[in-house]
């Protein structure tokens, strides 16, 4: 591996990076790609995709980077350029394995910081740093603090939906996918449980553990009801419905399954619904819909719009600038890490 110390000063701001077009050669290039989406994207809009997946593929390579993106990326970037992807657990678990020099997380803040936090000798960036959460806003690190005066002694569990500074208050995060294992692996007949009230509510129904919720809301989760559940039921009969459990309660009543984004890409891998409703962001349908072209998606979704701001042109300047760099306080990383890593811990050595 390089020093990274050195790569730091070494990589320079690429001064003019070269035009962009659909060339003979980027054609054959990112063909193998387009073999795949055909059936999920029209031609027209690969043109426009195809030179910075091509220039994107030269650049990584070029500055020793890896792409990470979470399932909510557009299918450009999950299929086209991403070298690993996954829910929020499987990110940070990469982070934690990665030997390259540099990460492009594409995803939110919260999870380019979460890389940095477990890879502080590392170079993370990510493509927008607008790119935000109405989670993580929803909390700061002295509402952490005041809870614990409240609660003296119950521990604190805090979602990856946090911004750095809250995880480092926590004694342990958890994601979608581990809530209730983490939960569990306390000991304790009470647990403070923050950000998501309706990941708590759900985490709740599903242990003995008497959990202390904050009033945090995903607003793409959010805008989903009961209802909506029983008019896609109505409308594709026989239709099975996956949803993330960000959702509210009335939601996930309805639900067949409930699961984090992996856990209902899996789903539909091992069960082969033949009509299926994902209850989350959009762009999850569309990137299961390339693995499984047998499988009827009905689409209604909710659009993340900080997911979106990560853009093929915004990561392809990341990578020739070497821009936007996370940083994170050495003090907050270190605190925040333990969290993180306690979290790791949880499932591990059940091939997890
Ligand atoms: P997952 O960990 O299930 O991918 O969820 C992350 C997220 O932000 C969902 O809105
Ligand atoms: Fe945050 Fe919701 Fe967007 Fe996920 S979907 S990043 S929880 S706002």
């Amino acid at each position: 591996m390089q020093n990274t110390a050195m790569l730091n000063t070494v990589m320079e701001p690429i001064a003019s990076p070269p035009a962009l077009a659909y060339t003979p050669a980027v054609a054959e290039a990112t063909a193998p790609i387009y073999r795949r989406l055909e059936h999920v994207m029209p031609e027209i809009e690969w043109l426009v995709h195809a030179p910075y997946v091509a220039e994107i593929q030269r650049l990584k390579e070029e500055r020793g980077a890896i792409v990470l993106a979470h399932n909510y990326q557009t299918p450009e970037i999950f299929h086209g350029v991403a070298d690993l992807s996954g829910d929020s657990l499987a990110l940070a678990r990469q982070a934690s394995e990665t030997d390259a020099d540099v990460i492009v997380l594409c995803g939110v803040h919260f999870m380019a910081e979460t890389a940095k936090i477990l890879n502080p000798e590392k170079t993370v960036l990510i493509p927008d740093p607008k790119a935000g959460c109405s989670l993580a806003e929803s909390i700061t690190g002295a509402d952490v603090r005041l809870l614990r005066e409240r609660y003296p002694g119950v521990p604190v569990v805090t979602y990856v939906n946090t911004s750095a500074e809250v995880k480092a208050e926590c004694d342990i995060c958890c994601t979608s996918a581990n809530a209730v294992e983490v939960v569990e692996s306390l000991g304790s007949d009470r647990v403070i449980f923050l950000p998501d009230e309706y990941l708590g509510q759900y985490v709740a129904s599903q242990t003995d553990v008497e959990l202390i919720l904050w009033h945090g809301h995903c607003e793409v989760h959010e805008r989903f009801s009961g209802e909506d559940v029983r008019r896609y039921r109505q409308g594709t009969p026989g239709v099975v419905v996956l949803a993330h459990p960000e959702c509210p309660q009335d939601v996930l009543a309805e639900a067949d399954y409930v699961g984090s984004t992996s856990g209902m890409i899996g789903y539909v891998g091992d069960r082969r619904p033949r009509r299926v409703v994902m209850i989350t962001e959009c762009s999850m349908s569309d990137n299961v819909a390339v693995e499984h072209p047998d499988v009827e998606f009905v689409r209604p979704c909710s659009l993340c719009p900080h997911m979106k701001r990560i853009t093929l042109p915004k990561i392809l300047s990341s990578l020739q600038t070497m821009e936007h760099r996370i940083e994170v306080d050495p003090d907050v990383a270190a605190r925040a890490r333990r969290a993180v890593e306690r979290m790791l811990e949880v499932g591990r050595g059940k091939g997890r």
